[in-house]
């Protein structure tokens, strides 16, 4: 059933219904659709532009409608426009006359706009419950690594050892930071847009305020122009999703890496790993690629949809029908990747004795030599110098700092002593940076403290 055709002396081309209807994808909201209709017919009778009768049958009829669906027993296919326009006519065949007067006061313009909202803050929920369980496996994680020497890089080379634990803790901050910006999100689009009607409001006396109150908003919104062409918080979320991804795509990066065969740092699974068609010795790790590539089509829904509603004039415009399948492929995405994401990290073996051994070549220690010697005495900028020469000789020799006879540290500088060795050694170089953030056991405790709190309260 069409709910426009009175206007009209032709039958729709074919091809013209397919190229217009969304029901292939907006049947997905169907629950919300039926949720913010019940929530409109029970204000309608509250405000007396429905009697009470009316009411109750088209509230059976729809929690009806939802059961079937749900069951199995009612099939949404693609004959009509889209969700809403099947609803209402699936009502009218099951309820008659009173399911004729369910859009009294309403447009489908306000109701997808309350629809997508509906569906966005529990699709938020759900995104934000997902992070949180990689949270506390990277706590897990973090607690039992404050010990693990790791090299810390810059540029890809290595730069400072650092510690498993605090490598970690990095992305735990980007991730706890990704929940807080989908809890802004939230909180800026959760007024309701419903009672807006077509884009000018309606003439009926509709309490706004309480449909608001009764889908759990914090209120009605305060234009109805603007009401039925925000899509401001559908770009917020894709910027949002597209930082979770970039953030889990930068962690893949690495694990990718570390699962290699040069780094062996850490070994995948074999759940989570796949192998090679034709190399029999292969162990790939496509879970970390593919999340790693699927950041592209994350970004490209945030760039589609910005593009979309860049120069539409207000209010609807049925270009915004395309914030749909853009929005549900993201989500889904970025529900998918992390859930496989933290079951992957969760279990890969994790390779101590590889990462120390990595921790101490490379000279990671140059800067605690220099730091000594500015304990002796020499100004920093020519304690840096002499270090550079020695791991010049170090390089020729192909040995590493801690190898050097304290004969040869003396060639350099007389401020050398024997207490050099404990100084520059991997533990030292590690434990003696805590200052609030850094890797040092004392200052790592701390955070991991802080960590705990976090989880236990949000
Ligand atoms: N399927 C439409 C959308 O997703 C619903 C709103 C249609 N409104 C209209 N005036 N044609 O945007």
């Amino acid at each position: 059933m069409k709910l426009w055709g009175g206007r009209f002396t032709k039958e729709t081309n074919q091809l013209v219904h397919k190229f217009n209807a969304s029901i292939s994808y907006d049947k997905k909201f169907y629950k919300q659709d039926i949720e913010g209709s019940i929530a409109h017919v029970t204000m309608l009778a509250k405000q007396g532009i429905l009697t009470e009768e009316e009411e109750n049958l088209i509230i059976e009829g729809l929690n009806h409608i939802a059961d079937d669906i749900e069951n199995g027993i009612l099939e949404i296919d693609n004959e009509s426009e889209d969700i809403h326009s099947f609803v209402e006519a699936q009502l009218i065949a099951r309820i008659g006359e009173a399911g004729k007067k369910l859009h009294t006061g309403r447009s489908r313009n306000d109701q997808v706009a309350l629809d997508m909202k509906l569906y966005v803050r529990n699709e938020i929920n759900e995104i934000n419950q997902l992070l949180k369980d990689l949270l506390n496996t990277l706590h897990v994680m973090m607690k039992e690594n404050i010990k693990t020497f790791l090299p810390g890089f810059t540029h890809l080379q290595k730069a400072q050892p650092v510690t498993l634990a605090h490598h970690l803790g990095a992305y735990f901050e980007m991730f706890k930071r990704d929940r807080s910006r989908l809890f802004d999100i939230y909180k800026r689009m959760n007024q309701c847009p419903l009672g807006s009607g077509a884009l000018a409001g309606t003439t009926y006396p509709l309490d706004r305020t309480y449909t608001a109150t009764l889908l759990e908003f914090d209120g009605p919104t305060y234009n109805s122009m603007d009401s039925v062409s925000d899509r401001d918080y559908l770009i917020e979320l894709l910027s949002a999703l597209s930082i979770i991804m970039m953030h889990l795509s930068r962690f893949c990066e690495e694990i990718i890496l570390w699962n290699s065969n040069e780094y062996q740092f850490i070994e995948l699974d074999d759940a989570y790993s796949t192998g090679s068609s034709i190399m029999p010795q292969k162990k790939n790790p496509d879970i970390a690629e593919l999340v790693r590539g699927k950041t592209g089509r994350v970004y490209g829904a945030l760039v589609s949809l910005l593009t979309t509603l860049k120069g539409l004039p207000l209010a609807y415009n049925k270009d915004m029908q395309e914030d749909k399948e853009l929005s549900f492929d993201a989500i889904d995405t970025v529900k998918g990747c992390l859930l496989l994401f933290t079951g992957m990290i969760a279990s890969m073996k994790i390779n101590k004795a590889m990462m120390e051994a990595s921790a101490k070549k490379g000279f990671t220690n140059a800067t605690d030599v220099a730091d000594y010697l500015v304990g002796k005495g020499i100004p920093f900028r020519d304690a840096h110098g002499i270090v550079g020469q020695l791991v010049l000789y170090c390089i020729d020799k192909n040995i590493s700092l801690e190898d050097l006879h304290l004969e040869e540290f003396k060639l350099y500088s007389t401020a050398f002593d024997k207490d050099i060795y404990d100084a520059i050694s991997l533990h030292t170089c590690v434990n003696k940076r805590n200052t609030i953030g850094a890797p040092g056991i004392e200052a790592m405790k701390k955070v991991i403290q802080w960590n705990e709190e976090y989880l236990s309260i949000s």
